[in-house]
């Protein structure tokens, strides 16, 4: 059984879409919710479902990333995961962090990766004119946003999209995404899922 840990900025919905899915016959389990906020939402979400929690607040620690990483990777490592998700994890990591867990963390991105790696990804689909839009699962490399593909589900942009209507009807797809690229990659398999 694979361990999994999950780092969350937010609210947690994708956090929560994994952990509801890792149950029964899947591979996997979820061993910790971590974030960088301690009042981030989604830490009472995961603690009413059983899962350990943690926080490691960053502002203290202004533009010091090491320093940061550091105290992020106490509870972290003594949760020893094989496997780590982020899951609307908003920090950026430092290239020494990534290479620790380079191959077993994965995070997902609100684009059609290549396309808009970095923010406000449906405000920048809709000024590109763009017919589809969607997200992506990828492992995480130095890069950002840029790591191999491991899953990506297409939605169509609709007349009179808003950037919030955009991200709503992606949000949804996520939800489908995420948990079914964790079950594929914690049984050892790296075939990207490729959702409608
Ligand atoms: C999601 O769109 C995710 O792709 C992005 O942050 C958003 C919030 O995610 N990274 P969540 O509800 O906190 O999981």
């Amino acid at each position: 059984m694979k361990r999994v840990a999950l780092l969350i900025s937010g609210g947690g919905s994708n956090m929560l879409a994994l952990v509801r899915d890792m149950a029964g016959d899947h591979p996997a389990r979820p061993v910790l919710v971590l974030s960088n906020d301690p009042m981030a939402g989604g830490l009472a979400k995961a603690a009413a479902l059983g899962v350990p929690t943690a926080a490691v607040d960053h502002r203290p620690f202004g533009r010091d990333r090491a320093a940061f990483e550091a105290e992020l990777l106490k509870p972290l490592l003594a949760a020893e995961p094989d496997i780590i998700c982020l899951a609307g994890f908003m920090r950026i990591l430092t290239p020494g962090f990534i290479r620790r867990f380079e191959g077993r963390m994965l995070n997902i991105h609100p684009s059609l990766l290549p396309k808009y790696p970095g923010l406000h990804t449906h405000q920048r689909a809709l000024d590109a004119g763009d017919t589809e839009a969607g997200c992506t699962v990828h492992e995480v490399t130095a890069e950002l946003d840029a790591g191999p593909l491991l899953g990506q589900a297409r939605v169509p942009v609709l007349p009179g999209d808003t950037a919030d209507a955009l991200a709503a009807r992606v949000l949804v797809e996520e939800h489908r995404l995420y948990p079914a690229v964790l079950r594929r990659f914690a049984a050892g398999d790296r075939t990207p899922v490729l959702l409608p």
